[in-house]
């Protein structure tokens, strides 16, 4: 017994470190510790053996098994290196790499991150509202009368149902003051829309800033002083700013503010809107609120809104706004990230 486990062992690993192949490597499992195979005949032999000499064998037997299975674990190792190195010979690792797509932010959205994130600076919170409107928010709230040119069927998008899509964001002040009570201080950047010929310098869905603050005692010196950092901020500090009287039938008195900046290629441009919120406005609220809260003896506000298309445009210097919109790579691609 002890010649056949001693000579076996021999046998066993001679041949299993011969194996050049992986099934080669199955079959001699199988042929020495399968049911039938060698090593378990062996163990089956062990009622043969006397009995004192029955642990002396059973440890030569156990020793048998543990020096197959060393030999077998040794040479699956063997054969998966050689499997990984055959597969890894046929890379090219010379050949160019498939190179991965990087985007990049739209030129709006840049504009759009820089403004909320100065205004952040100020105290300024995101508001918004739904971009299909009521009339009254669109406009009765904010003192436009019925005879109104904006209201004109011309120049806005009615549904049959009466709502409208907003002409403007201004319709976010009416919406945050009907449910909040003052201090109010918050920007709301959202589409608008007007039913203009889409050309060069306009498209019937564009995007606005809108802002409002109301407070107890807030001034003209108040906008004129939040309106003068912000463009400083964006522009630089050698911004030059207008503030021109005009009028918007929700703010009393109302101006425009024109720039000059190098990075808008240094003329005068028309920007923005703003004044201080028209108090027929806040008696609207207190209507619709059924309080006092927006009294307009008690509160004060002032409100902005600009267009931040065209602005993306004079800082992109490009002619024509359709492209911020028409997704073409060649223009994206111009402003990587
Ligand atoms: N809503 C105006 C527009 O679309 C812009 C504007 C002007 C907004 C004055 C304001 C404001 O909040 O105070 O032309």
């Amino acid at each position: 017994m002890e010649d056949r486990i001693a000579s076996l062992q021999t046998v066993a690993v001679a041949a299993i470190v011969a194996v050049a192949a992986r099934k080669e490597l199955d079959a001699a499992r199988v042929a020495y510790l399968g049911k039938s195979g060698e090593i378990t005949r062996l163990s089956e032999a062990m009622r043969e053996v006397a009995k004192e000499d029955r642990p002396r064998i059973g440890k030569l037997l156990n020793e048998l098994r543990q020096a197959v299975n060393a030999a077998l674990e040794a040479k699956e190792q063997t054969l998966a290196a050689a499997a990984d190195s055959a597969a890894l010979a046929t890379l090219d690792i010379t050949l160019p790499g498939t190179p991965r797509e990087t985007g990049s932010i739209h030129p709006l959205t840049r504009l759009l991150d820089q403004t909320v994130r100065i205004f952040r600076r100020m105290g300024f919170v995101l508001a918004d509202g739904p971009d299909i409107e009521t009339e009254w928010h669109c406009f009765d709230a904010l003192n436009t009368p019925a005879d109104h040119p904006a209201r004109n069927e011309q120049d806005t998008f009615y549904l049959p149902d009466g709502r409208l899509l907003r002409t403007h964001t201004s319709t976010v002040q009416v919406r945050t003051m009907e449910s909040q009570i003052p201090p109010v201080r918050i920007i709301a950047p959202g589409a608008a829309y007007r039913r203009d010929e889409v050309d060069a310098t306009h498209l019937a869905q564009f995007n606005q800033m809108e802002g409002l603050y109301v407070d107890r005692e807030v001034s003209v010196a108040d906008l004129k002083g939040t309106l003068e950092f912000f463009f400083r901020e964006l522009f630089g500090p050698e911004t030059q700013m207008r503030f021109r009287p005009h009028f918007f039938p929700f703010t009393e008195p109302s101006y425009e503010i024109d720039i000059r900046a190098r990075a808008l290629g240094g003329k005068w441009m028309e920007l923005a809107g703003c004044g201080m919120v028209d108090p027929a406005v806040f008696e609207q609220i207190c209507q619709k609120r059924g309080d006092r809260v927006y009294d307009p003896d008690q509160v004060t506000g002032f409100a902005f809104g600009f267009g931040l298309d065209r602005l993306a445009m004079n800082l992109t210097h490009i002619s024509d706004i359709r492209m911020l919109v028409e997704n073409d790579l060649r223009f994206l691609q111009q402003f990587p990230a």
